[in-house]
């Protein structure tokens, strides 16, 4: 357990500690470090080592602080609040030692900003700000370190950049537990690097480039693509896996492009992380790899049509056998608003299946955050048919019970991130042998063309709604600017398809 997650566990069963801060009073569980105490008064004091999801290590001596009747200044992230203190953040002796501090960290760091991928989240450009403008008074020749090392599939490392700040070590050591990194010889030649016969390959390596206070590690799915200051982030739950991690997805407005997503603090969930998986889960929500017109057997057809279609697909199919596929990946909103809609508009209920991955293994867990049911909703769609009161089978690849059934029409949720489905090709082609489908999915592909109606569906970050994770915590998605801002989600359509029956 980190320090953060011991204070906050403290601060629910212990006395609280009473203390001023930049003279301002603040009450703190025992425990607390000064540079947590002034956070919470809002007062931030520079640290490049310090992290909440990792144990301290004082090295940077950045967060310096006054504290009265202390004759030297103190780091504020490994001293603990006392009763009565009164500490100074913007002490003269304490703005000074922060400056000299930042020129030390500066000596040797190259001027790569202008090609730099940290430029513009750089935590030194940011303090050089906010405490350093000072002139240097340094004349010597920079010491020159490797640049652009391959240390894993996903990172390049810059040690050149690289702080020793120690954080990184400090994640391989305690977080991800595979002690990959290490800092080597002394003085202005120490130097990060790998243990040697190690890489960084596991699933949460990004991670480094998050707590990486510098560009020294920068993601290789990221390098060179995007200037952080054209992103927008918009704060949702990762879909990726049953988890259900608080995220923040980045996109490029202008350009309706997503480039990334970063996890977001929530102490309930995912603590500081998230996993390397989850981080691709903005390709599929890019132009390029979707679909955004919908089709009847194949043939381009606009909105308005196609919602007609499916009104007249579902008035011929009443008093006939309907069959409703769903995949575990939908809204909590979406699964009640389509039971309810399709109800309405047969008079009965469909013979429910739920189609899930071929191979999975649903009860797996990594121990840090990774659980091997890759669909976001499964809890929210098992709540969604035991509240309508509906036993559905699963199908995984075999489509026999649902052939068996021998509907005349078939309505298929398809799943968003078709990824976790493996080989969904083979599903689809025994879809197609079906006599009457319309399909929803997020791609279009020489199968799906062959639907009766193919529709092409919102993704995760389009939609306001809610999952239900591994434990049934329910796990908000907020809609962001759309890239497709034409397609129209489940509950627009099929609002519209109500509308039409009615009248
Ligand atoms: S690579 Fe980054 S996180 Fe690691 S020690 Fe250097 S500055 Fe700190
Ligand atoms: S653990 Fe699951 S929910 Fe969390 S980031 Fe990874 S894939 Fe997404
Ligand atoms: S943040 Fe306190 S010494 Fe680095």
């Amino acid at each position: 357990m980190t320090n953060t997650e011991n204070t906050l566990n403290a601060e629910k069963t212990q006395n609280l500690v009473n203390l001023t801060i930049d003279g301002k009073p603040v009450s703190v569980p025992h425990g607390t470090s000064v540079i947590e105490a002034a956070k919470k008064i809002g007062s931030k004091i520079p640290h490049f080592c310090w992290h909440p999801g990792l144990s301290v290590a004082g090295v940077c001596r950045l967060c310096m602080v006054k504290i009265e009747g202390n004759p030297k200044l103190q780091i504020g992230c490994n001293t603990q609040v006392t009763e009565g203190m009164k500490v100074e953040t913007k002490h003269q002796e304490a703005k000074e030692a922060q400056k000299w501090a930042l020129e030390f960290h500066l000596v040797n760091h190259p001027l790569d900003c202008p090609t730099c991928d940290q430029a513009g989240e750089c935590k030194l450009q940011d303090y050089y700000m906010q405490v350093g403008r000072y002139d240097s008074q340094v004349n010597e020749e920079k010491v020159l370190k490797p640049k652009a090392l391959d240390v894993g599939t996903e990172l390049i490392l810059d040690t050149e950049r690289c702080i020793l700040c120690s954080r990184c070590v400090r994640f391989e050591d305690q977080v991800s537990k595979t002690s990959s990194l290490g800092i080597f010889n002394r003085g202005d030649h120490s130097q990060i690097g790998l243990i040697p016969g190690r890489r960084i390959e596991h699933n949460y390596s990004y991670n480094l480039v998050d707590i990486c206070p510098v560009g020294a590690f920068t993601a290789r799915d990221f390098r060179f693509k995007c200037r952080v200051w054209f992103l927008e982030k918009t704060k949702t739950t990762c879909p990726g896996c049953s988890t259900g991690c608080s995220v923040s997805v980045f996109g490029n407005k202008m350009e309706r492009e997503y480039y990334r997503l970063k996890p977001e603090v929530d102490h309930e969930v995912n603590g500081h992380w998230m996993c390397d998986y989850g981080r691709k889960m903005y390709k599929h929500c890019n132009a390029s790899a979707r679909q955004s017109v919908p089709q009847k057997n194949g043939t381009p057809v606009d909105w308005n049509r196609i919602t007609n279609e499916l009104v007249q697909e579902l008035t011929k199919a009443r008093n006939k056998k309907v069959a409703l596929v769903l995949t575990p990946q939908y809204t909590n909103e979406e699964y009640a608003l389509v039971l309810s809609s399709i109800k309405q508009i047969l008079g009965t209920t469909p013979t429910v299946f739920i189609w899930r991955p071929e191979t999975e293994n649903p009860t797996e867990f990594d121990g840090v955050l990774f659980r091997g049911d890759h669909n976001a909703n499964t809890k929210g769609l098992e709540r969604a048919l035991s509240q309508a009161n509906i036993q559905a089978e699963i199908i995984r690849g075999n489509i026999e019970p649902l052939k068996n059934a021998n509907p005349d029409l078939t309505i298929v949720l398809g799943p968003e991130i078709e990824m976790a489905y493996g080989n969904i090709e083979n599903t689809l082609q025994s879809l197609s042998k079906l006599s009457n489908v319309v399909y929803f999915g997020v791609t279009l592909s020489d199968t799906t063309k062959q639907f009766s109606l193919t529709v092409p569906t919102k993704v995760f970050v389009e939609k306001n709604g809610t999952y239900l994770n591994y434990n049934s915590m329910p796990r908000k998605l907020i809609a962001n600017a759309p890239v497709f801002s034409q397609i129209m989600g489940l509950d627009d359509m099929f609002a519209a398809a109500l509308q039409r029956i009615e009248q």
